[in-house]
């Protein structure tokens, strides 16, 4: 029998109601100070909780790791204490929700961080053509980052297991490793952001070090059966490109095999800019038709999918579930209306980061 989007499936230790997946998206409306979830978030994320699996919001593993204002953390205790606000709604709605474990690297900028440090990368590099915002909201061009020592490397590693070991305690069923979209883990794999030559650094086993690394601390904690990574080959937000993207993410994939990890996420690279605008690449190759053949696992397509190209997708096995990240922005219900045909809302761009219930508590249900 065709495979459909409302299928209930096994993802690792989780059994899901429906393949239909709330991809991860910043919205930059923790509590301040401090990047705390607070009951603003627990009604947007429990109103979303019929979706088969929510992934919240990147979150950042340390102070380090933060790169835009508001984003929320899970390093302090009020941190933690937020985020079960959310878990909670979120499993008294039915729903399970994994936290999105995130370092930003060098996407960020001195006012966000302690004592105005220079964000930290792989190399001293920066993304051009690429932004952020400062302390105060103003926009500012990204700056060339602190090369991280190997003390550094070391720190940081241990930052994602304290932050596994929190997650755990705020009541995740599981965490996503953000391995994608131009951000730390992402800017050691691909070779135009990390020209290390160490053992992070060179070839494609080297340039993979740190994610494995971070990923076996985080399986070490939580098991593999709720662990995902999201990755996005072909990527070229925040500056990202790699010279042989298909060895490189075929070897990735390879090694995750060998894990046996809930799921692979990957984006498709003709969702422009990682959602950042709504043209589409329409020439973009695809991630799903080229490693669908290299992964085992349970693997989840992001990126540009719609009320036709989902079910298609899905029935043509070309993915095990979708994610759908802008639209999950302005329907909570969308899986039901994608069960009964209804028409999708529309999102609005200006309401996408920063600010409160506007644009985001207050789209409606259809019913
Ligand atoms: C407002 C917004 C915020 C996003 N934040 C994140 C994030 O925190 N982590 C992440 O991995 N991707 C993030 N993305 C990318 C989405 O998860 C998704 O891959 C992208 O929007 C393409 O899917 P779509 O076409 O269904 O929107 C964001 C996208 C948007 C539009």
């Amino acid at each position: 029998m065709a495979k459909t989007l409302f299928d209930q499936v096994k993802i690792g230790d989780l059994t899901l109601n429906n393949r239909i997946i709330m991809a991860p998206l910043t919205r930059m409306r923790s509590r301040q100070p401090g990047d705390i979830p607070h009951q603003l978030n627990a009604t947007y994320y429990s109103q979303r909780s019929s979706a088969g699996l929510i992934i919240s919001e990147a979150t950042q593993i340390s102070p380090q790791g933060k790169g835009y204002p508001a984003t929320p953390g899970i390093y302090s205790d009020q941190q933690i204490e937020g985020w079960k606000l959310v878990t909670n709604a979120v499993r008294n709605a039915g729903g399970k929700i994994f936290l999105q474990l995130w370092h930003v690297g060098r996407i960020s900028h001195k006012s966000l961080q302690i004592d105005n440090k220079l964000p930290v990368a792989p190399s001293a590099i920066p993304a051009k053509n690429s932004g952020t915002f400062d302390s105060n909201w103003q926009p500012v061009a990204i700056e060339t980052p602190h090369a991280l020592t190997i003390e550094e490397i070391k720190s940081i590693v241990k930052d994602y297991k304290i932050a596994t070991q929190n997650a755990i305690k705020a009541g995740f069923d599981g965490v996503e490793l953000h391995g994608a979209n131009g951000y730390l883990v992402d800017q050691f794999l691909q070779d135009s952001s990390n020209h290390r030559q160490d053992i992070y650094g060179g070839t494609i086993e080297n340039r993979s070090r740190f994610l494995f690394e971070v990923l076996d601390e985080i399986i070490k904690i939580i098991g593999k059966g709720r662990v995902g990574v999201r990755l996005s080959p072909f990527g070229t937000f925040n500056d990202m490109s790699d010279s042989d993207p298909i060895k490189l993410f075929s070897y990735i994939l390879s090694e995750l095999n060998n894990r046996n990890i809930a799921f692979v996420d990957l984006i498709e690279p003709r969702a422009s800019s990682a959602g950042g605008s709504d043209n589409q690449i329409s020439n973009a190759p695809s991630t799903s038709e080229i490693f669908r053949q290299k992964y085992d696992g349970f693997l989840i397509s992001a990126g540009g999918y719609n009320a036709k190209n989902a079910p298609e997708t899905i029935a043509n096995d070309k993915a095990d579930a979708i994610a759908f990240g802008r639209y999950f922005i302005s329907n909570p219900d969308l899986v039901d209306r994608l069960k009964n045909g209804v028409e999708l809302a529309k999102y609005d761009r200006t309401t996408f980061y920063g600010g409160a219930e506007k644009g985001y508590t207050d789209y409606p249900f259809y019913k």
